[in-house]
């Protein structure tokens, strides 16, 4: 349990990183969003939060990650989760929110939506609101794209700016997750895409392929990696040019496919099993660089006992 001296009171919930296996664009809409056509799958790699009465809101981050440009005001996401469950039930009660990281921060896995979906299940339950899980996807699509997903975790097809859901089918899959030091800004890896493409003409598919939704059925992981695209990747590589070198070393290690995740800099790298992950995560950690070895799918956002 990564808290101390919590007070009786208080209620955990966590909630899992994601990475897009498919991860499709289109072009910029009239809000500034972008309709995209993605796979999502929820990793294990956790974000815990405790929330606690208080006598005033306050918010406190620890974790493994770089944690320097976190927010610890109004504009965190888990504070603006508590704030927007208030307004749908009328409560201003004051909560103390402590955040645990081990999803890589502005890194493009969800880390932030994470804490969001992690504290609308703790608010939910230390208010005794009785919010139902439809009514908790809907405050969580105003609080961000991802934040849908998380809450429902596993895998799916996400539609519209990424909280239109349907659930896949997916076995288990394993995974090396390589966080960069750098972290990218979504809106600014959009911007770059945009202009990437300002000359084309984008058409967003309609649809995942069939071999895809198979293979991730299948758990057949040889049979997944060609399918595995990120619209993003360029625009993210543009922006920082080290992802090229992360993803080459990727290859050369044997990983099955690597993938920039979401609007980047995370990268993910394809293992055949937990063995073939072990051994990529050993080459990819030389020289003290930092990097992880996961499972997918994980299940979504949930309290957690102490
Ligand atoms: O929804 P969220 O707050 O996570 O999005 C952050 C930013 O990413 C948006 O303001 C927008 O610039 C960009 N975005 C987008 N299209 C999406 C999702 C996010 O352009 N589907």
């Amino acid at each position: 349990m990564p808290f101390r001296h919590l007070p009786d009171s208080s209620v955990i919930a966590r909630a899992p990183g994601k990475i897009n296996l498919v991860l499709r664009v289109g072009p910029r809409r009239a809000d500034g969003y972008h309709d995209l056509l993605t796979c999502f799958q929820a990793v294990d790699v956790w974000e815990t939060v405790a929330l606690s009465p208080a006598d005033e809101f306050s918010i406190a981050v620890s974790g493994d990650v770089n944690l320097g440009e976190i927010p610890l005001d109004g504009n965190n996401l888990a504070m603006k989760a508590v704030a927007a469950v208030g307004r749908a039930t009328g409560r201003t009660d004051a909560v103390s929110i402590l955040i645990d990281k081990k999803v890589p921060v502005g890194g493009g896995m969800g880390g932030g939506s994470a804490d969001a979906a992690a504290t609308l299940i703790a608010i939910n339950e230390l208010w005794k609101t009785g919010l139902s899980q439809v009514e908790l996807l809907d405050i969580a699509a105003e609080l961000g794209s991802d934040v849908p997903f998380l809450l429902e975790g596993g895998t799916a097809l996400g539609r519209g700016r990424g909280e239109i859901l349907e659930p896949l089918k997916s076995s288990p899959f394993h995974w090396v997750i390589v966080p960069s030091m750098e972290h990218l800004a979504t809106p600014g890896v959009y911007g770059r895409l945009d202009e990437l493409r300002s000359e084309v003409d984008v058409v967003l598919p309609e649809s995942l392929p069939d071999a895809f939704i198979d293979a991730l059925y299948r758990g057949d992981p040889e049979a997944l990696a060609p399918h595995l695209i990120n619209d993003m990747a360029q625009a993210a590589i543009d922006l920082e040019p080290e992802l090229e070198a992360t993803l080459e070393k990727g290859l050369a290690c044997g990983a099955l496919a690597v993938m920039v995740s979401g609007s980047g800099p995370t990268c993910a790298m394809l293992a055949r099993d937990h063995h073939h992950a072990e051994a990529i995560h050993a080459a990819c950690s030389e020289g003290g660089r930092y990097a992880v070895v996961t499972t997918s799918p994980a299940r979504g956002a949930h309290l957690v006992s102490r």
